[in-house]
């Protein structure tokens, strides 16, 4: 399969998959992080476990790949100050996290629509890179 042929197929994989997934736990799971419904089985241990590690601060930059509406590169932006670049392949998935990202890091977060495999960003802008069941 080529990458545009690639990208379509995470497009509607995303529309099946998560556009309507909407449920009770992942409202009470916004809730409970101040911030979006995840689209993802990260869970906030784990996010907090992976921003301890990471070893970034807010002279960085942390690449989240496969975002989905930013889970977990949120949480791992906002504990370490560290700036985010969160992409995915569907805009749409950018769209339903926007107000939430921005809400939660402002300005030192960026969205990016496109393909974690051609990203049109140079990899030496980063200091770190997370990337959540997006190979699954
Ligand atoms: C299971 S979701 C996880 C989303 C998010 N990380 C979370 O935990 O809430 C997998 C995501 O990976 C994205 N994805 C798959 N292939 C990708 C690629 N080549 N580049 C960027 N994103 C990709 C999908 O569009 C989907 O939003």
């Amino acid at each position: 399969m080529n990458d545009l042929a690639q990208q379509r197929t995470t497009i509607h994989s995303y529309e099946d998959r998560y556009l309507r997934f909407r449920t009770k736990a992942g409202f009470a799971f916004r809730s409970e992080i101040g911030g979006l419904i995840p689209n993802g089985w990260t869970t906030i241990e784990q996010a907090e476990w992976m921003a301890s590690v990471a070893a970034i601060s807010d002279d960085d930059l942390l690449l989240d790949i496969g975002a989905g509406r930013g889970w977990p590169g949120s949480l791992i932006a906002k504990e370490t100050g560290a700036r985010l670049v969160s992409v995915d392949v569907p805009l749409e998935a950018l769209r339903q996290g926007a107000k939430d990202l921005c809400e939660t890091l402002g300005p030192r977060v960026l969205q990016v629509c496109g393909d974690g495999r051609v990203l049109p960003i140079g990899d030496a802008h980063f200091s770190a890179v997370c990337q959540a069941d997006v190979l699954c």
